[in-house]
């Protein structure tokens, strides 16, 4: 049974979603981009693309995502009909979160959608959408986790920031039950959207890194601001207090500063 074939089954065996169509190629430049030209050519809702490793493998902000060999890089599409298609990125970090944890690592979760053990990234996800004019026409959610690719073979950059499941101490799957336990959690949170967006936020919350009232820097597409970090709120967004003020920010990359930086 090939890959693709063993996936189905053990979605199958799990209840679901059923993936009506999955792609596994061994290399792909990223499995987004292919997922995206599928969407565009009208691929029905949870058609899934991975790969065994990515040459032009892309983060967010515009950032590139090293993909070798012995990592998940997995991509879903998703045609949402509910109204918080804005918490589909949190609903995501919660169902990596929860296949962390079927493996035994326990993660923190940074807005919007960082996956960390001790401070170190083990997963990040990218959610790229796309408008009509009946408004959100389908959802490109690509996950990328470290599964076992030794964090000191990545870029220099890389190195002492990434973790990997095998480092955090995580039982040992093949890659096709790591993306099965992620699709799986995803389906899960996908429907609590529909019924309940509230309950996903909390998720999200139970999970989130505790960096509430510390002083933060974000950085977004318009530049950067600094801050002291209140919430995330009902529809997902960052609200930090600037200068007496709340700010609701909806994207963006979240740093804490350490005290004297914080001025
Ligand atoms: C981030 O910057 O934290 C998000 C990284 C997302 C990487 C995944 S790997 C599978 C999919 N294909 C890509 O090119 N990117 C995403």
């Amino acid at each position: 049974m090939d890959r693709a074939a063993a996936l189905m089954g053990a979605l199958a065996a799990r209840g679901g979603p059923r993936l009506p169509a999955v792609e596994w190629p061994e290399e792909l430049a990223s499995t987004s981009d292919r997922l995206k030209a599928l969407a565009r050519a009208g691929a029905p809702e949870w058609t899934t693309v991975l790969a065994d490793r990515q040459t032009g493998g892309r983060g967010r902000e515009g950032r590139a995502w090293a993909s070798p060999p012995g990592g998940l890089y997995l991509s879903v599409l998703l045609r949402p009909r509910f109204e918080k298609v804005g918490l589909l990125p949190l609903a995501a970090g919660v169902a990596v979160a929860e296949a962390a944890g079927e493996l035994g690592v326990r993660v923190e979760l940074k807005w919007p959608n960082d996956v960390l053990v001790s401070g170190r990234k083990l997963a990040g996800i990218l959610s790229e959408a796309a408008s009509g004019p009946g408004g959100v026409e389908w959802v490109v959610l690509g996950i990328g986790v470290n599964l076992a690719v030794d964090p000191a073979t990545l870029p220099p950059d890389l190195a002492g920031s990434a973790t990997s499941l095998r480092a955090a101490g995580g039982a040992d799957v093949p890659v096709a039950e790591l993306a099965a336990a992620v699709i799986h959690r995803l389906g899960m949170g996908y429907d609590a959207l529909a019924k309940d967006p509230g309950g996903v936020v909390s998720a999200w919350r139970a999970r989130a890194a505790p960096w509430w009232g510390a002083m933060v820097e974000v950085r977004t597409g318009e530049g950067g601001l600094r801050g002291r970090l209140l919430e995330v709120d009902d529809d997902g967004a960052l609200v930090v207090e600037v200068e007496g003020r709340r700010r609701r920010l909806l994207s963006g990359e979240v740093t804490r500063l350490r005290p004297a930086a914080a001025g």
